[in-house]
């Protein structure tokens, strides 16, 4: 497997680390001196020329953001494109848009930020391709998704590990609220979470019925819920992720746009 990873920045260089695991033949692109070392750090090669490296591959994970993809698309020659796969991690650029500028195959893929320890949940879209989902399987768990899926993905999968660090952040304020030093209080909650989070799974629990098991008459887990219930915390999750959500389907509008008129 050839692969070339067009701008190894902070996601980039995570696919970089995964690919490697593969024992891929990879060659990694960037601007600055920085990034050039950085790739050159990892044994892989490394090179400014972007058209090189779609040359040399198969598969062209492009890893840029959207707004200096305009540059890549100057600097690599339309036919370099031929017969590639390429995977965009870039957001809000359609699959139609970027068949239409390179003529070549074309996925997307939308990791998130827990790529950095192996444990990102990313989307691929659209049709089931073994050695993309190898790639990425190395970065985490893996779901193909439809296209139309993804900004949905993005608002619960992308943004998702923020808002669980909000409300992680509420716990610890509250632990400390009750007396509990803050240090002792942040570790033990993050392992109630990872716990909670294992038994759903491994139990294949649905979260009411595990709620059920913990919520005792006239217990103390009820008195929580019910404030819970009276502050609206549930519709203000629903409504954060509604508000996301439409928030990306905006810029991804907006991004697409931006290259209505490239050729
Ligand atoms: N970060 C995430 O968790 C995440 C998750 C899902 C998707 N994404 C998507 O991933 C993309 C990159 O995000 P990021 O956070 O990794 O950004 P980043 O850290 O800024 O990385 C972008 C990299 O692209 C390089 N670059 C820019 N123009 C280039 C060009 N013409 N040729 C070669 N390399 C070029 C930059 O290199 P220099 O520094 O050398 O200029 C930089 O290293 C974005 O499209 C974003 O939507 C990110």
């Amino acid at each position: 497997m050839k692969v070339a990873i067009i701008g190894v920045g902070k996601i980039g260089y995570a696919i970089l680390k995964g690919v490697k695991s593969l024992n891929a033949e990879i060659i990694g692109t960037g601007r600055s001196e920085i990034t050039i070392e950085r790739i050159k750090k990892e044994g892989v090669e490394a090179t400014k020329d972007n058209d090189y490296a779609v040359r040399k591959s198969e598969i062209v994970i492009l890893a840029v953001k959207p707004q200096h993809f305009n540059s890549v698309l100057r600097e690599v020659s339309k036919t370099a494109w031929n017969g590639k796969k390429i995977v965009s991690i870039m957001a809000g650029i359609k699959i139609s848009t970027l068949v239409r500028l390179t003529g070549a195959k074309v996925y997307r893929a939308m990791p998130n930020i827990n790529a950095i320890v192996g444990k990102a949940t990313t989307a691929l879209a659209e049709e089931k391709d073994e050695e993309i989902e190898k790639i990425f399987k190395t970065l985490g768990s893996v779901y193909w998704v439809s296209e139309e899926l993804l900004d949905a993905w993005t608002a619960i999968i992308g943004s998702g590990p923020a808002f669980i660090a909000e409300i992680i952040d509420a716990f610890a304020l509250g632990a400390v609220a009750c007396g509990m030093p803050r240090d002792l209080a942040y570790e033990a909650i993050l392992d109630m979470v990872e716990g909670t989070v294992t038994t759903l799974k491994r139990e294949k629990t649905h979260p009411v019925l595990l709620r059920d098991q913990v919520t005792t008459p006239a217990g103390t887990t009820i008195r929580g819920l019910m404030t819970m219930e009276s502050e609206g915390i549930k519709s203000a999750i629903i409504k954060t992720i509604e508000a996301a959500y439409q928030r990306s389907a905006t810029i991804g509008k907006e991004i697409d746009k931006m290259f209505e008129n490239t050729e």
